[in-house]
Parts: C-alpha cells; sequence; structure tokens
C-alpha cells in the first residue's frame, strides 16, 4: 500500500476500471464523461450492491422476515457510513431523500414553523437554486426579510466581506454552499458559518458540489445543516442530509403520525429507495479501497479515516487536472472562462469549468461536443442568479464541463481540439 505522501496522484487507469461506463463508445469514439456536475457514473461495488439487494434483500423494511430485517441492517449501515462520510459521530444525524432540493423544501418548512414576519433569512447570489428558491417561497409565506450575499467584483466569488451588513439580530438562517456548480469556486463557509452562530443564526450549507471533490467535515465546518445529493459522488440518484441531533430533535418536521419522533425516521417520510441505499454502501466501499490504496491513513484505518484519505487522496489529484484544464482552456481562441481562471489558484477551486465562445449560442456547443462523444452541460445549471448576474441567459447560459477523479487530461484535449474546430 503506496502512502499519498510516497506517491502523487492516483493510479487514473486503474481506477477507471471500477466504472463499466467509462467503457463505452459511440460510434467509435470513447465518451468522455465531462457531465460530472450533473451527476457521476458509478463504480461496479455500487451496481453489484443493488443487483445484490434486489435479488435478496428486497423489501420493506421494519418487518419480522428475512429480507425485511436485511433491510433494516442495511439502513443503519448505511446511516453509519454517511456518517462518517461527512464526519459526523451520530448515524441518526443523518436523513436520506429522493434528492437534495427535496430535503431542502422539507427542512425550510420545518424550520419555518418557528419564524414569525420580519425575522431574517441569508441566500447567496452564487448558489443553485434549490438552496435559494425553499428560502424564498419560506419568505413569501411567513413574512420573513430575505437579505443577499452578492457576488464580489471578480463575478466568480461571493463578497463575504459583507457578512457584517447581511447578518443582524433578526437572520435567523444563513444559507449557503461550498462550492458553485457553475463556476467550481469554493466559499468559506467556515467564515460565514461563524458570523452566522454569532447572531445566533442557523446554516444550511449546500454542498452537492463539494461532496464529489473534498472531504466534507461537519464537526470542523460547525455546520447546523448539511446536504449532498449521491449521485453526483459515485452513487445512485439519492438526496443526503446531516443535522445536529438536537437540531433534529427539536424541529418539528412534516410527517405521518405513525412515524414517530424518532430520529432518523421522523425526518425519511415514506418508503426510502433501499436499492439505492444498497448501491450507495458499495460506493462507500469502492472509496474506501481507494483510500486505502491511495491516502494517508496510517492514524485512522477505519471507515471513516478510509474515507477522509478517499477525498483527501482525489481533492489533491484534482488540483493537477484543474490546472492542467485551465491552461489548455486558455489555448482555446474565443472562449471565456468565468470564474477563477489563474492555474495558481487552484486551491480555490474544483474542477468545473465554465465558459462561452465568441459567437455561439451554449446549445450548439454542447451539441458540437455531443456529436464528439463529448457530454457537458450547457445553460445555467439552477445557477439561476448567477447565469442572471452575468448577463449570460440571453445566449442560452454557459458551457459547463466538470471533471471527477476518474477524468483525465487526455479528455481535455480531445474537448480543445473539437472546440477548435469550432472557432477555427
Ligand atoms: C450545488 C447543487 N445544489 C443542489 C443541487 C440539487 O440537487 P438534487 O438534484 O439532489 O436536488 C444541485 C444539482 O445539480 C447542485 O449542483
Amino acid at each position: 500500500m503506496t502512502s499519498i505522501r510516497e506517491q502523487r496522484g492516483l493510479d487514473v487507469a486503474a481506477l477507471r476500471d471500477h466504472f463499466p461506463s467509462l467503457t463505452r463508445t459511440l460510434d467509435g469514439s470513447r465518451v468522455a464523461y465531462l457531465d460530472g456536475p450533473g451527476g457521476t457514473q458509478v463504480p461496479r461495488e455500487c451496481i453489484a450492491a443493488m443487483a445484490d439487494y434486489l435479488e435478496r434483500s428486497n423489501a420493506n423494511h421494519g418487518g419480522a422476515f428475512t429480507a425485511s430485517v436485511e433491510t433494516d441492517a442495511l439502513l443503519r449501515e448505511v446511516h453509519a457510513a454517511a456518517a462518517d462520510f461527512v464526519g459526523a459521530h451520530d448515524p441518526d444525524e443523518i436523513a436520506f431523500g429522493p434528492n437534495m432540493t427535496t430535503l431542502t423544501f422539507a427542512v425550510s418548512r420545518a424550520i419555518g414553523r418557528d419564524l414569525a414576519p420580519g425575522d431574517e433569512i441569508v441566500v447567496t447570489r452564487l448558489d443553485h437554486d434549490a438552496n435559494v428558491a425553499p428560502w424564498l417561497a419560506l419568505a413569501e409565506d411567513r413574512g420573513l426579510v430575505v437579505r443577499w450575499i452578492e457576488l464580489a467584483d471578480d463575478g466568480a466569488t461571493l463578497n463575504l466581506d459583507s457578512l457584517d451588513s447581511v447578518l443582524g439580530d433578526r437572520t435567523k438562517v444563513v444559507a449557503i454552499g461550498l462550492a458553485s456548480n457553475a463556476l467550481g469556486t469554493i466559499t468559506d463557509v467556515g467564515r460565514a458559518i461563524e458570523a452566522a452562530h454569532a447572531v445566533g443564526a442557523l446554516t444550511y450549507v449546500d454542498a452537492v458540489h463539494a461532496a464529489p471533490h473534498m472531504p466534507i467535515d461537519v464537526a470542523a465546518l460547525q455546520a447546523d445543516l448539511l446536504v449532498c445529493s449521491p449521485y453526483k459522488f459515485f452513487a445512485p440518484h439519492l438526496g443526503m442530509l446531516y443535522g445536529r441531533r438536537d437540531l433534529l430533535e427539536r424541529l418539528a418536521a412534516y410527517r405521518v403520525r405513525p412515524a414517530g419522533e424518532e430520529l432518523p425516521g421522523k425526518w425519511e417520510v415514506g418508503t426510502q429507495s433501499h436499492e439505492s441505499l444498497a448501491g450507495l454502501l458499495g460506493t462507500f466501499r469502492y472509496l474506501e479501497t481507494l483510500g486505502a490504496a491511495y491516502g494517508y491513513v496510517a492514524g485512522d484505518d477505519t471507515r471513516r479515516g478510509r474515507l477522509r484519505a478517499a477525498m483527501s487522496a482525489i481533492r489533491e489529484h484534482e488540483r493537477d487536472l484543474s490546472r492542467g484544464t485551465l491552461e489548455r482552456l486558455a489555448t482555446v481562441e474565443g472562449l471565456q472562462l468565468h470564474g477563477l481562471s489563474d492555474p495558481d489558484r487552484v486551491d480555490e477551486r474544483v474542477p468545473t469549468f465554465s465558459f462561452t465562445v465568441a459567437g455561439h449560442h451554449a446549445r450548439p456547443v454542447a451539441q458540437h461536443l455531443a456529436d464528439r462523444a463529448i457530454s457537458v452541460w450547457d445553460g445555467d445549471f439552477y445557477a439561476w442568479e448567477l447565469v442572471r448576474a452575468l448577463g449570460l441567459s440571453d445566449i442560452g447560459g454557459l458551457v459547463r464541463i466538470g471533471l471527477v477523479h476518474y477524468n483525465t487530461l487526455d479528455e481535455v484535449d480531445r474537448l480543445v481540439a473539437a472546440l477548435g474546430e469550432l472557432t477555427a
């Protein structure tokens, strides 16, 4: 086993072998999956765990019979593993749901039950709308005042210097994202959380875009509530909520009466996608293997330690991917990158890049790439406020490429060559 301190970078070819879909070809070309921010591919471990669950243990939970007992065991284990993934210490602090958006509407509604007209909530211009719209809807329903953390002058980061003027005695919630799904910018949410706590406000952190790229540590962040979406980090379509135990216990969830007050069931309304949760456990096993092989786990050879090591190794590896991609994109004539473009600032971003191409709307660019088996997203990716603030709505928004650890700079070279054909 090699420590990350001795070996720089991951053995990406070996890791790619875990992802069957990465071998797919279209008209003889290998598909380049640069669409990770919309959802990543999954490893064999995930697919096998889902199939195994459906073949052997497919049942509802809470029954006397074997498959149901096995399902209960699966649910306990996946809560514990997810707690390890985000650095929580109590499996009951994790609740699953269909996706982050649904969970955010549910939690915001529950928080709103305690709020009074004139109370204030804070949202940002950089966030995905799933961490904005639910709070705006709540504000409308409860007569709350909405305050915004605006973009800084660079158009790529948030103006956290405004925190003092945005937060006040009546601030009840600060909803903020850890990494931008449009520009890749990482936000210093720790600073926002400290400021929020100083005025007694709760924090709701959207870690959806950060989760595939870096370790998440709710304890270090002191986050009250944090959400992510396993389908963005190599697992099936699911949403996942972390909440401080006392908070999840105190808040009044909208739920059916037999569900009771116990955690985590109180926040998991209806029947969950058990097969997806089995798949998520498979993904965690893949990440543990990665962490054990490439990360530094010596002091903490537990599931938590291995997951942390995996995400640290991925983070380290992706700095090189970011640097290499920025250098390559800078060679494309007519391409304007929106976001941090300095290769020396890769610590402040994840490898997600959005751009416009002079004289071209976003969709035809994405189509040109799709025709060459390169999958990318175009539009606003629900970073609705940002794309409006950048004045790009009228040209179809942005073209976005998102790399994760299984992507390669060879794929970026293919992208750059294909863009070159457009701009030649
Ligand atoms: C940063 C961010 N937040 C929230 C969401 C919404 O997640 P979900 O599809 O799980 O509702 C997304 C999805 O693209 C996202 O990228």
